[in-house]
């Protein structure tokens, strides 16, 4: 059997094969972050497809913390209705629902990509006064009582997360977005305890994880994406990862989703097939610590020889499922395997 097909189990959770729907903004909520028609049929599908997980797409815990007007919602308990359908349909077709739990900081707030994605001129945060880009506006640096509650946000999402029926949550601290952009000595230059060396930095996310693992189950796995590197001279990069990765393990996260980039516009990202499978190979062998692969990752061959390396206990798939729902098992036969498939479409797999 190919490791691609083999079950996953993370505490007491198991996911029937190694891949995972990578989480995409759909820019399809209403416009205060309810659930759609779209949501219920984009998501379910990829379940059919085969996939053992499926990661709703980056929801915010606040709703000045939206990367668009139209991200999916969990800040107030209205949101849980819609939320608690999507996740039951997921499993119902067969595969675990998870969500990813976001706040946009210094880049919430811009119109949708296929309107421009440009500053909508909402007021942001962040940690430092510094914009994201020409443009965009100028954050106002979080105090203390702010990052609480911020805080106390990604918590009381985590436990909508759980009400509504997720088994997996993962927290968003990678592409630029409020925690990564503490992390970065590029977008935080604060003096205070939360800014300066890569300890303070790593501070309120690091703060973030903590209280989030306290109140989802010791039963289920939490994973945690970064940016592995900013790809830019004097940024985050990987012996960062890897030191924040040893203190997240050890708060109890079980799986880093290694991701990279988006910080900062200028940076030049080598995108290639497989190009950010090193960051998960490095943690997995350095830390001892589950990792997602993610990133041009386009075929089944491709994801078995990096699990087969031992670089990644998960894959995560992309707009390779945007292109096609049902592409794990149409492509499951390259591996000479046979997965189950719903028996409604036996006949055509
Ligand atoms: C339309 C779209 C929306 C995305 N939204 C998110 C998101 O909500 N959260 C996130 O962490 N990454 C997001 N990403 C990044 C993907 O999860 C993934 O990491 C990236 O597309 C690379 O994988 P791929 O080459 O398989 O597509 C998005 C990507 C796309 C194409």
């Amino acid at each position: 059997m190919s490791l691609v097909f083999s079950p996953l189990a993370l505490r007491t959770l198991r996911l029937k094969n190694r891949l995972a729907m990578s989480p995409m903004c759909q820019y399809s909520a209403t416009e205060d972050g309810q659930v759609t028609d779209w949501h219920l049929l984009h998501y379910p599908t990829r379940a059919l497809g085969g996939v053992g997980l499926v990661i709703v797409e980056a929801t915010a815990v606040l709703p000045e913390g939206r990367i668009s007007p139209f991200d999916l919602g969990i800040w107030s308990e209205e949101h849980l209705p819609g939320l608690r359908e999507l996740a039951r349909r997921i499993r119902e077709a067969g595969a675990v629902p998870g969500i990813q739990l976001a706040h946009a900081g210094r880049k919430a707030g811009t119109s949708r990509p296929w309107e421009g994605g440009r500053p909508l001129g909402w007021e942001v945060v962040g940690p430092s006064p510094l914009p994201f880009a020409e443009g965009y506006p100028v954050p106002e640096p979080l105090d203390e009582a702010g990052m609480e509650r911020i805080l106390q946000a990604f918590v009381e999402g985590a436990k909508r997360a759980l009400n509504a029926g997720f088994l997996v949550v993962e927290l968003h601290m990678a592409h630029g977005y409020l925690l990564s952009s503490f992390l970065s000595p590029l977008s935080n230059q604060r003096a205070d305890a939360y800014g300066g060396s890569r300890e303070n930095r790593m501070r309120f996310p690091l703060e973030v994880a903590r209280a989030v693992r306290e109140v989802w189950p010791q039963e289920l796995p939490l994973f945690v994406r970064v940016s592995a590197t900013d790809w830019v001279e004097g940024g985050w990069g990987l012996e960062d990862t890897l030191a924040f990765a040893r203190a997240l393990k050890g708060l109890g996260v079980d799986l880093l989703d290694c991701s990279s980039g988006g910080v900062v516009p200028k940076a030049r990202v080598p995108v290639a097939p497989g190009f950010q499978v090193p960051f998960a190979d490095a943690v997995r062998k350095g830390v001892g610590m589950a990792t997602g692969a993610v990133g041009l990752i386009t075929t089944l061959e491709q994801a078995e020889t990096i699990l087969q390396a031992g670089s990644a206990d998960l894959v995560l798939l992309g707009r390779v499922l945007l292109r096609d729902p049902f592409f794990p098992l149409r492509a499951a036969k390259a591996l000479g395997e046979a997965p189950e498939v719903p028996p409604q479409y036996a006949r055509a797999f």
